[in-house]
């Protein structure tokens, strides 16, 4: 996949993984990887999937309506695409944070709904449930910050209630941040979710 690697200078702190927003590319989030752990090493990937020529993590027929074969085949994709990555610029795989924005959040909510070990934590800007009626794996511990908005069309208040329900029944500690806003990413949610990533992951 087509990605950026930057090592940080501590290398105890987890990798951030950043994962864009339908149109957006492996540039996109690293200003907000910067903003939320400077001192952390980057993995920022691009979506392999091309919807009239905006990358995105997976297929969807509709807004809102995802592709569901396509969302498991490309979830399994990144999930092995992070492995190889770890390996090759050795990073600790079992130390790898998501940060993802909308359809970004919503491929990081399909790891932590398909695999137990994808990620140790994950800030989630604007997700919807990934998959419905299938039973999840442990996450018992796994810290998730969630940002959303009140007045947010793409995601509406009540699928971000059912999403950390679900989180939240599978084990994860799961942090809920409102803003009075629609799907846009908020300087708000974004410092929120910084003061929320140094405090859970011991950063001072
Ligand atoms: C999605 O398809 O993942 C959601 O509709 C969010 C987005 O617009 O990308």
């Amino acid at each position: 996949m087509k990605h950026v690697f930057k090592q940080g200078t501590n290398l105890d702190a987890p990798t951030l993984l950043l994962l864009h927003g339908t149109g957006g590319d492996e540039n996109d989030l690293l200003p907000l990887g910067q903003r939320i752990a400077p001192e952390a090493s980057v993995l920022s990937v691009r979506g392999n999937v091309l919807e009239n020529g905006m990358p995105r993590f997976f297929r969807r027929l509709a807004e809102g309506v995802f592709d569901e074969e396509d969302l498991i085949f490309r979830t399994k994709e990144l999930n092995d695409f992070l492995d190889q990555a770890a390996l090759e610029y050795q990073f600790d795989r079992d130390n790898l944070v998501a940060v993802g924005y909308s359809n970004g959040a919503n491929i990081a909510g399909s790891l932590l709904f398909h695999y137990a070990d994808a990620l140790k934590g994950a800030i989630l800007y604007h997700p919807m449930v990934p998959r419905r009626g299938i039973p999840l794996p442990d996450l018992t511990g796994v810290p998730i910050f969630i940002g959303a908005g009140t007045n947010d069309p793409i995601c509406s208040p009540q699928e971000t209630e059912e999403l950390s329900h679900l989180l939240k029944g599978a084990g994860a500690s799961v942090a809920l941040q409102w803003a009075n806003y629609g799907h846009q990413l908020t300087a708000a949610e974004v410092n929120a979710s910084a003061e929320w990533f140094r405090d859970v992951f011991d950063l001072g």
